[in-house]
């Protein structure tokens, strides 16, 4: 039986660390996926071509993307202009890019993802890749960039091509989550770094970040990453960990979770310091300042 094999239970709560597992071994992986507990793939060859910065700039420098400026605002400006920008030591980041996503998604391989997920298709999968069109995305950030303790529905795997970046992940239930309702969706939460995993991912490393764990980032020197993201299976969804979480969210804010799915640009409604300061109480801006309001 794989699950033998698994350093922990499938109705494990919690992992003592996050566990590395070698791309040459699936007895491992499927085990370890199946636990629903983040982990990391190392030794995969996983960027055929050598995606890079470099790339991005050279093939789709006149792109529009949206991007945090440094004054924490969303700004629409060409690849090219972003990447000037960040040579001269402005801070940037793109989160969740979906258009670049498409433009670079023939560069990777789809199949090596759908064979951990034993080819198994959700149905809200069917919302995500076949209505929206959304399986990947890419995010960059520069050094200092920030971002929120958050956590969201679709779960995700992580390509790291280019630097590295540390990841603070931890799980926690509905009533230790402190700003439930900050975001029209995704919850947010305070960062305890004594309680958190760190990990910190290099070029080729692969993390599985299951639906609903916390996660933040830094990053120490510029940082690519593609996402390969996905819905699990209702019985995910259902599961007595994950259940309080995925009912607050669909009583809660069903059309903010359906207007995230389905939005062209998932830039949307993340963090803009200028929208903030017109909705947000003095109690909320305290949070988010600390988090490039993002
Ligand atoms: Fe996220």
């Amino acid at each position: 039986m794989v699950a033998a094999v698994c350093e922990y239970p499938l109705e494990a709560t919690s992992p003592s660390h996050i566990p590395y597992v070698d791309a040459n071994d699936p007895a491992q992986i499927e085990a370890h996926y199946k636990a629903k507990i983040p982990f990391v793939i190392t030794g995969a060859d996983i960027n055929p071509h050598g995606i890079d910065s470099a790339h991005l700039r050279d093939n789709y420098g006149d792109l529009q993307v949206s991007c945090f400026s440094p004054s924490c605002t969303s700004q629409k400006i060409e690849l090219e202009q972003m990447f000037e920008r960040i040579a001269a030591g402005d801070k940037y980041r793109l989160r969740a890019d979906i258009p670049l996503g498409r433009c670079l998604e023939g560069f990777f391989s789809a199949r090596f993802f759908e064979k951990i997920r034993s080819f198994r298709r959700s149905l809200m999968d069917l919302v995500l890749h076949t209505l929206a069109r959304k399986k990947w995305a890419v995010f960059l950030s520069t050094p200092g960039c920030k971002m929120s303790n958050h956590a969201h529905i679709n779960s995700t795997f992580v390509i790291q091509l280019e630097g590295t970046k540390t990841w603070h992940l931890d799980f926690r239930n509905l009533a230790d989550i402190e700003h439930k309702d900050l975001y029209p969706y995704d919850f947010l939460a305070e960062k305890r770094p004594t309680e958190e995993f760190s990990i910190t991912m290099r070029p080729g490393n692969v993390l599985y970040l299951p639906a609903y764990w916390f996660h933040y980032t830094d990053t120490d020197t510029l940082s690519l990453s593609m996402h390969y993201i996905f819905a699990e299976s209702m019985s995910y969804y259902l599961s007595p960990k994950i259940w309080p979480l995925f009912i607050y969210e669909l009583i809660k804010r069903p059309f903010g979770m359906m207007r995230l799915a389905l939005a062209r640009d998932n830039e949307f409604g993340f963090g803009d310091k200028l929208k903030w300061l017109r909705s947000k109480s003095p109690k909320e801006l305290a949070f988010l300042s600390q988090n490039d309001y993002s």
